[in-house]
C-alpha cells in the first residue's frame, strides 16, 4: 500500500492551481440520474471519489466518462439499476446521494446503508424522514435502504441538523415531484449552490440556495446541460494552511475566495498576510503563528473539512488555542498521531486543547480520514526530519496529486510504493 514521507522544514514559495470540488462534482455526477439526455461536466477532480461514483453508476447503467482533464460525461439513457451495494457505499459514504435520483427517476432505489466511518455515527435519518414526508415508503432491510413510491409529492421538510448531502438528496428528489417542496433549515454549502445552479441549467425550478431555505417546484422532466464545478474550497483552504504553517508565500489560483472568508479571517487573526485578486489569493506565513480558538459550524462558519489542518497550525501557535468540533462527534484522530509527532494536545469530548510552540519530531503516522491525511502531511512538513503516513487511500480520494502540487511549491515529499 503506498505510504508519503514528508521532509519538514522547507517554507513552500510559488503558485498552485486549485482543483474542482469533490464535494460539488459528486451530487453533479449523480444528478444525471434525472435525465435521459446527456450530462457534460467540466472541472471535475480526478481522485478515487469520482472513480467509486463513475463505477456506481456504470453498474446502475448510466454511461459514464470521466477524463483526466477534468471533464465528464454522463447519460442515463439506459439506466435501469436502483442498486447501490455496500461494496462501493462502504468506501464512499456519499453513494448515499443516489437516492433521491432515484427515486425521482424511477420510483424505486435500493441503497446500502454506509454504517459507522472514522469521524462518527454520520446517520442518514433525516435523508430518509424527508423522503418518507414526500410519499415514499423506507425500509430498512439487511442493510439496505428499500425505498419505492408511487410517485413523490412537494412537501414541507424541516431538518432538525443542518446536513450537506441531506439536502442535496432531498433537492434531487424534489426537481420532478409534484408541487412545491420547502426545505427548511437547508445547509447553504456553495457546493448546494453549485448543484442548484446545476438542476437549473437542467430545466429544475429551484429557488433560495446559498439561504436556510430551499423551494423546489416539481416540473414533468428535466434535460441535459453543460456545467462547471466550482474550485474546491478545502483544497484552497488546505494550501493556504501550508503556506501559513510553513511561514512560507504561496500564490493559490483559480480557486474561489468568496468561498472561504471564515478560514481566511482566522488566517488574518493568526497572524498570516493574505492578498485576493479575482479567483487568486496570497497566503504569506508569518512568524509567530498566534494561538486563536475556533469552533466548526455549518456554512459560512469555519468547515469541519478544515479542523484537523487548522490544528497541525495550531500546534506551532505561540500559546493555547482551544478547538471545537460541532459538527462530528468523534473527529479528533488526528490529534493522537500529531501528539505521536511532538504535540502538545489534550482531548476533552468535542474540544481540542493545543499548546503551540512544541517542536514537531517525524515519525511514522496513521491515516484516519481524508482531511485527517492532509493535517498529517501538514504537520510533517514543518516537522524534523521524516514523517512517514500510511494509509494514504484516504488522501487520494479526494485530493489530486497533492504531493506533486506540494513538491511544485518546494515541499520535500514523496509517495513511497
Ligand atoms: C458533507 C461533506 C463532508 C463534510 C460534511 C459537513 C460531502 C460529500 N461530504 O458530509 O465533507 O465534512 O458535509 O460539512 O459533501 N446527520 C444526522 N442525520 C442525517 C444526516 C446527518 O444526524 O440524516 C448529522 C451528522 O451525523 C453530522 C451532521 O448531521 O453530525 C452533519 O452531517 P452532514 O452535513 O450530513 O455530512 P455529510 O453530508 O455526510
Amino acid at each position: 500500500m503506498d505510504k508519503i514521507r514528508v521532509t519538514g522544514g522547507t517554507p513552500l514559495l510559488g503558485r498552485v492551481v486549485i482543483s474542482g470540488a469533490k464535494n460539488a462534482a459528486l451530487p453533479a455526477m449523480v444528478a444525471s440520474i434525472l435525465t435521459n439526455e446527456t450530462v457534460e461536466l467540466e472541472n471535475v477532480p480526478f481522485v478515487r471519489d469520482i472513480l467509486t461514483t463513475r463505477k456506481l453508476l456504470t453498474k446502475m447503467g448510466v454511461q459514464a466518462e470521466v477524463r483526466e482533464d477534468g471533464t465528464a460525461t454522463l447519460n442515463a439513457a439506459q439506466a435501469s439499476g436502483h442498486d447501490a451495494p455496500y461494496e462501493l457505499v462502504k468506501t464512499m459514504r456519499a453513494s448515499i446521494l443516489v437516492l433521491g435520483p432515484l427515486m425521482a427517476r424511477f420510483g424505486r432505489a435500493h441503497v446500502s446503508l454506509p454504517g459507522g466511518c472514522a469521524i462518527g455515527a454520520r446517520p442518514v435519518n433525516l435523508h430518509l424522514m424527508g423522503l418518507e414526508k414526500m410519499g415514499a415508503t423506507c425500509d430498512v432491510v439487511h442493510g439496505y435502504v428499500d425505498a419505492s413510491s408511487p410517485g413523490l409529492r412537494g412537501a414541507h421538510i424541516l431538518f432538525d441538523t443542518v446536513t450537506v448531502t441531506g439536502t442535496e438528496n432531498l433537492m434531487m428528489a424534489a426537481t420532478m415531484a409534484d408541487g412545491e417542496t420547502v426545505l427548511d433549515n437547508a445547509a447553504c454549502e456553495p457546493e448546494i449552490s453549485d448543484l442548484a445552479s446545476l438542476l437549473r441549467s437542467m430545466g429544475a425550478r429551484v429557488e433560495g440556495d446559498g439561504t436556510r431555505t430551499i423551494r423546489i417546484k416539481g416540473v414533468p422532466k428535466l434535460h441535459g446541460c453543460r456545467h462547471r464545478i466550482i474550485p474546491d474550497r478545502i483544497e484552497a483552504g488546505t494550501f493556504a494552511v501550508a503556506a501559513a504553517i510553513t511561514r512560507g508565500d504561496v500564490i493559490i489560483a483559480k480557486c474561489a475566495p468568496e468561498h472561504m472568508a471564515a478560514l481566511l479571517l482566522q488566517l488574518i487573526g493568526i497572524g498570516s498576510e493574505v492578498g485576493i485578486e479575482n479567483d487568486c489569493m496570497r497566503v504569506r506565513g508569518k512568524d509567530p503563528i498566534l494561538s486563536r480558538d475556533v469552533t466548526t459550524q455549518p456554512y459560512p462558519g469555519f468547515a469541519t473539512d478544515m479542523q484537523a489542518q487548522y490544528m497541525a497550525l495550531m500546534t506551532q501557535g505561540n500559546g493555547t488555542a482551544v478547538i471545537t468540533e460541532s459538527i462530528f462527534e468523534n473527529r479528533f484522530m488526528h490529534a493522537l498521531e500529531m501528539v505521536r509527532m511532538g504535540a502538545d494536545i489534550r482531548i476533552e469530548g468535542r474540544r481540542a486543547v493545543v499548546r503551540g510552540g512544541k517542536p514537531l519530531t517525524g515519525a511514522n503516522v496513521l491515516a484516519s480520514d481524508l482531511r485527517a491525511s492532509a493535517s498529517l502531511i501538514l504537520a510533517g512538513l514543518v516537522a524534523r526530519g521524516d514523517t512517514l503516513i500510511d494509509r494514504v487511500y484516504h488522501l487520494d480520494r479526494g485530493y489530486e496529486r497533492i504531493e506533486a502540487k506540494l513538491a511544485a511549491l518546494g515541499a520535500k515529499i514523496e509517495r513511497v510504493r
